[in-house]
């Protein structure tokens, strides 16, 4: 029999744009879920091919008695599709069923479908409401909450979107099943990140409960997604526009992005990517003298428990620099890296490119 657990609700406080993030099992089937939401004609379900077979019909069916049409959008599976030509394909929908302003939208799906959605539901008669469905670990974690809504442009990555946030996320933990294997450790980098910036005892928790994490026992995931959405939900709470703390939550993440781009995204999941990030990003941290010798071994050797690589690929310190140069964080062409100050505090702040790129070199298979 499989272990029940009883929802958990935190709440995002941002004034009038306050939401619940809800996390258990079997909400998904469950009307109650969705009660409270805003009344309206049409529902659309927006998810892809890889996850509709598995759980739209029973969302839908537990949709039915709140709104007077459900409907379904299957987009095709893939960051590839994260595209304006797959986000037409939203609006072509509702556009032809002519869904009015009320209209509710429902992102069923990892990061991908909710990050596309969420954007659907900014632009679609200047803003709709959408409902978040994670059904992958980093999507529930990291993703769906917080409002950070895009596609991408062939000249970079998220570079097309707007802060729209959801009415709620409902993190259904029994979805977690189904997800590969190697989507789970990708979703795990996320996880373990929030120890290091923000909360070490969380990092020992991690520690001593990765096993069960790997064997997705239900407890054990519930609480790594309440204690993830916790921190999300304060540090996006402080900062909704990523004008100052937020970035803490990007730990690991120029190294990482320099990795995805370097090998051609879709190469090494963004979450694999950002693991080897964070190693980067620790030891750049203790050659600056901001954390010791055992915090980066440690985080490390965690990260590789999870599955992740935790060695970087060989692309060259100066394209790593290239690449990192482009990032979102960079100001007037210094990039600014997320580092560890001491373990459970993130800072953001500049190094000298030739530290930079001999932790590169440290950190590289050659
Ligand atoms: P994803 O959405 O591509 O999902 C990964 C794979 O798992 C896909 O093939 C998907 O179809 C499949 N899948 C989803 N749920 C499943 C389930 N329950 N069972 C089986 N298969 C399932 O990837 P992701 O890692 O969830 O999200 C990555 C995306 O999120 C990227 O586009 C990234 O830019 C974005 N992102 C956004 C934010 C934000 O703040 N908005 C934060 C981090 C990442
Ligand atoms: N995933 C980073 C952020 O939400 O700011």
């Amino acid at each position: 029999m499989s272990t029940s657990i009883s929802p958990i609700r935190i709440q995002i406080d941002l004034n009038e744009r306050s939401y619940p993030i809800l996390i258990g099992t079997q909400l998904v089937d469950n009307p109650d879920t969705w009660a409270n939401l805003p009344k309206a004609a049409i529902a659309l379900v927006v998810t892809n091919e890889t996850v509709e077979p598995l759980y739209a019909k029973r969302l839908c069916a537990a949709l039915q008695s709140h709104f007077g049409q459900v409907m379904t959008l299957v987009l095709p599976d893939g960051e590839s599709h994260k595209d304006w030509q797959t986000l037409n394909l939203i609006f072509d929908q509702l556009l032809e069923a002519g869904a009015d302003r009320q209209t509710v939208l429902f992102a069923l799906g990892g990061g991908v479908v909710g990050d596309m959605t969420g954007f659907a539901a900014a632009c679609y008669m200047r803003g709709v409401p959408f409902v978040q469905v994670p059904t992958t670990l980093l999507s529930q974690v990291d993703s769906s909450v917080g409002g950070k809504t895009a596609i991408n442009h062939p000249l970079g990555k998220n570079m097309i979107g707007a802060f729209y946030q959801p009415q709620r996320v409902v993190c259904d933990l029994d979805t977690l099943q189904t997800l590969p294997p190697r989507e789970l450790s990708a979703g795990l980098a996320e996880v373990i990140k929030y120890g290091p910036i923000a909360d070490m005892q969380f990092l020992e928790w991690l520690e001593n409960n990765l096993d069960a994490l790997l064997a997705r026992d239900p407890k054990a995931l519930g609480y790594a997604v309440q204690r993830s959405c916790e921190i999300k939900a304060y540090v996006v709470s402080q900062d909704e526009r990523d004008v100052g703390m937020r970035a803490a939550l990007n730990f690991g993440h120029t190294f990482g992005h320099a990795i995805e781009a370097g090998l051609g995204f879709g190469e090494w999941l963004h979450g694999e990517a950002v693991g080897c990030g964070m190693v980067m990003a620790a030891h750049l941290s203790q050659r600056l003298g901001l954390v010791d010798m055992d915090f980066v071994k440690r985080l490390t050797h965690l990260l590789d428990r999870a599955g992740l690589p935790v060695v970087g690929p060989q692309l060259g310190a100066d394209n790593y620099l290239h690449h990192m140069r482009v990032d979102k964080k960079a100001q007037a062409g210094e990039i600014r890296f997320v580092l560890i100050d001491p373990p459970g505090h993130a800072v953001v702040r500049g190094a000298p490119d030739t530290l930079v790129a001999d932790v590169i070199d440290h950190c590289c298979a050659g």
